[in-house]
């Protein structure tokens, strides 16, 4: 029989932005919650205002990672990520390529095989890959954007290998959202700042709510993916910039 009477979840990428607003939120609607990220102050403070337990863990740490598979989860937000090598491919380190993949990639595969195999036993679970507008449409910046459409087809190749199980996948694809993402992404404040100009951007609660939407519907609905961006930003189009 399928079941959505969830009543725990982890979310990965806790100590800010969207992850951090998930956990705010799911603890306010009476999920037990595990909020991971590696930064401890952050957590302790967040742990003191929702009643979450937190778990201070480097997500690219393959071992360390291997402790979650004693703890069972029934909502998995797969969030943790990172923009380094935004910028063009011609202009981004080789250590920022690493890191982007490892991080958004490697490590993101490498938590589904932790998390997974409990849910599959137990033929409950819902699992939230947070992608990216970046990841469906080109944004001139082909590290992250291979990254983010590298989840995308990671979702839907999950939603075919979870079919009969009572698990559900959703894929969450959000545009510009209002957090620290940028500050982390650009060694140069000004493009972090040139990032967050001109537009009102989403909140990072707005796409906790688009989670918390998709984890609600009745347990024989299964939302594959959700696009969100703010309202003054439609991703695609043609680009022509000239040789300078
Ligand atoms: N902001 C946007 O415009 C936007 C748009 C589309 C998609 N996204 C995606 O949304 C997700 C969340 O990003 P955000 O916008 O909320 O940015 P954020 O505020 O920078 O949050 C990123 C989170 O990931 C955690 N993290 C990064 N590397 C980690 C690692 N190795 N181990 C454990 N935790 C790690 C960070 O915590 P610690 O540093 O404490 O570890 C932080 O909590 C990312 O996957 C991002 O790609 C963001």
């Amino acid at each position: 029989m399928l079941s959505n009477k969830y009543k725990t979840a982890l979310v990965t990428g806790a100590s800010s932005g969207i992850g951090e607003a998930v956990v705010r939120l799911l603890s306010k609607k009476g999920y037990k919650v595990t909020a991971l990220a590696r930064r401890k102050s952050k957590l302790i403070k967040l742990k003191k205002e929702t009643g979450c337990k937190s778990v201070i863990m480097d997500i690219r740490n393959t071992k360390e990672i291997e402790k979650l598979k004693k703890i069972k989860f029934d909502v998995f937000i797969n969030n943790a990520g990172l923009g380094r090598g935004f910028d063009k491919i011609y202009k981004t380190k080789a250590v920022d390529i690493a890191t982007t993949i490892d991080t958004n990639v490697q490590a993101f595969l490498q938590l589904l095989r932790c998390i997974v195999p409990g849910m599959v036993k137990r033929k409950k679970g819902h699992i939230i890959n947070i992608g990216s507008i970046a990841g469906l449409y080109p944004l001139s910046s082909s590290v992250y954007g291979g990254s983010k459409g590298a989840v995308h087809l990671i979702n839907q190749n999950l939603r075919l290998e979870l079919s009969g199980t009572g698990i559900r996948c959703t894929e969450i694809n959000p545009g510009r959202v209002d957090t620290e993402f940028f500050d982390v992404a650009f060694d140069d404040k000004k493009d972090a700042m040139n990032m967050k100009k001109g537009l009102n951007m989403l909140k990072a609660s707005d796409i906790a709510d688009s989670i918390l939407f998709a984890i609600e519907c009745p347990a024989h609905v299964n939302v594959s993916a959700i696009e969100i961006t703010p309202t003054e930003q439609a991703p695609g189009g043609v680009k022509i910039e000239k040789l300078k």
